[in-house]
């Protein structure tokens, strides 16, 4: 594997995204960790990433030379770069001035690193200090305004290094950066595809679960889809999916867990019908945190029982957990890191049920996670499934939650999704909240009429994490076949509107 180490960058996991996508697995190691532990690990190649402080300010991360020299391939990154080119002879300007964004590189010599790259082409920076010499040795190969050394590399060594961010997509030939280093310098085989990663997350869970019992909750999401998908490959009949159907789920999405997700892996599964128990707990309440107590509580109930009914009739030794690499990464990287938020997830499960959380997905990028789900036989429209949220539709529908409400909501937001994807777009798309504002009215006309109705909004977003996100900006036909359907064919509404606000100041949702 390829251990990319953290010196404090956003970027450390992207990089390791990248890598993967050049076939060739690969973790993120904290630039904490002493580096016997990292020799340890027997790394094939190894990455240093950027961080955002100078080599020179106090507290900045260091490079231990050891791993320089232990004839392991390394590319440095940005601030990997530089503390690379420091730690080999070779001299760290502080000019002062900075490089941000998009700037032109020219390339004087492309060697092994840049071979076969066009002469001058733009990448994305952000550094202070830059390389004026390089260490000897080292052929350099590039050049920007602000960065005198901008590439360099020591092919006998093995040692590569480049100032810019090869791994955003904003630089021009960035991929082919990295597959340079991995494929021509570290001479690595490109042998990581979704086929290997279920073999290898079916030979662990199969060691780790033995001849004991498995429950796992399915939530109609690719997370929970795809990690039920991974453990009905490993363990078949010892695995029991729980599905609570509590009614606030879109068009068509019950069905194809009840109907096509089964047909899919032939998992055991369990349907609490509890509709109208949510529906009832919802009566009359309108605000959003209330609405998500309840649905949280009552999915808890629902959950519960039927893991006690299960655990009564065969023992129930672990619990699925749809843990995802990222979260590990965050909550710390090792072994067992991520079940503080886990246990977190789980919460409100009684402590007399004792399970050990099993995580078929913490390897996995969300990116693999659907690789994996197609290499796993699951149809294309539960992979590629947009998130949705626990509470669903109940927090859409801005006032109180009916039958008839969530009849209307789900039409217009079929309406909208069907549109969507007919302009293939869907996954251009991060999320396409479709909410009703089921205690406005405005005046509208229709046929001969006078109408008194609601308002939809539309709410198409793009983001890559959820974290922050941005409008998306729909084609204006697109937007109005979704407006001019939903106005015809759902009853009460009379108007479509657009959502045009980021993420901050707006959030994804609307409660
Ligand atoms: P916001 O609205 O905070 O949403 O921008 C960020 C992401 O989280 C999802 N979301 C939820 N997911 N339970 C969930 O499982 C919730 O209560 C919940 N609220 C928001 C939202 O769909 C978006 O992807």
């Amino acid at each position: 594997k390829v251990l990319v180490v953290d010196f404090g960058a956003q970027y450390a996991q992207l990089i390791a995204r990248r890598v993967r996508e050049a076939a060739v697995y690969s973790e993120i190691v904290s630039s904490k960790i002493d580096a016997d532990a990292i020799l340890a690990q027997r790394p094939a190649a190894i990455i240093l990433s950027g961080g955002p402080s100078s080599v020179y300010e106090e507290g900045a991360p260091q490079l231990d030379p050891r791993l320089l020299e232990a004839g392991i391939p390394v590319l440095g990154i940005c601030y990997g770069f530089q503390a690379m080119a420091q730690a080999l002879g070779g001299t760290v300007n502080r000019t002062g001035q900075r490089e941000y964004g998009r700037t032109p590189l020219s390339i004087h010599d492309g060697g092994c690193l840049l071979g076969s790259f066009p002469n001058t082409l733009n990448v994305w920076m952000s550094h202070g200090d830059s390389v004026s010499r390089a260490p000897k040795g080292f052929q350099v190969l590039a050049r920007t305004a602000g960065a005198p050394v901008a590439a360099f590399e020591d092919v006998s060594r093995k040692l590569a290094g480049v100032q810019w961010h090869p791994e955003v997509l904003h630089s021009q030939w960035g991929q082919q950066v990295l597959e340079h280093f991995l494929f021509d310098i570290a001479r690595l085989t490109p042998d990581w595809t979704p086929a290997n990663l279920v073999t290898e997350t079916v030979d662990a869970v199969r060691t780790q679960v033995g001849d004991r019992h498995v429950l796992c909750a399915l939530s109609g999401g690719v997370d929970s889809a795809v990690a039920a998908a991974l453990m009905q490959r490993a363990i078949g009949s010892q695995l029991t999916c729980v599905f609570v159907d509590h009614g606030l789920l879109r068009e068509g999405e019950a069905e194809q867990v009840k109907e096509d997700f089964v047909a899919a892996t032939g998992v055991d599964l369990v349907v609490a019908d509890e509709r109208e128990r949510f529906l009832g707990a919802l009566a009359g309440v309108t605000d959003p945190e209330e609405k998500r107590k309840i649905i949280g509580r009552e999915f808890i109930r629902t959950f519960e029982a039927a893991a006690r009914e299960l655990a009564g009739e065969r023992g129930i030794d672990f619990l699925v957990q749809g843990t995802l690499y990222p979260d590990v990464v965050e909550s710390g990287g090792g072994e067992g890191a991520a079940n503080i938020k886990s246990h977190h997830n789980v919460g409100g499960l009684p402590d007399d049920l004792q399970f050990t959380l099993i995580e078929p997905l913490r390897r996995m990028f969300k990116d693999e996670v659907r690789a994996v789900g197609l290499e796993l036989g699951l149809p294309e429209e539960i992979v590629w499934r947009h998130p949705f949220p626990g509470p669903g539709l109940a927090i859409r529908i801005i006032g109180e939650v009916t039958e008839d409400r969530l009849t209307t909501l789900r039409q217009a937001d079929a309406i909208a999704r069907h549109e969507l994807a007919e302009a293939r777009l869907e996954r251009e798309i991060w999320q396409f909240p479709v909410v009703l504002l089921a205690d406005v009215r405005s005046v509208g006309v229709q046929g001969d009429g006078r109408t008194y109705g609601h308002p939809i909004v539309l709410r198409p977003v793009v983001s890559d994490d959820a974290m922050t996100a941005d409008w998306a900006r729909l084609p204006y036909d697109v937007l109005e076949k979704i407006s001019s359907r939903i106005t015809n064919e759902c009853v009460e509404v009379n108007r479509v509107v657009v959502d045009i606000t980021s993420k901050p100041p707006g959030t994804i949702e609307w409660e």
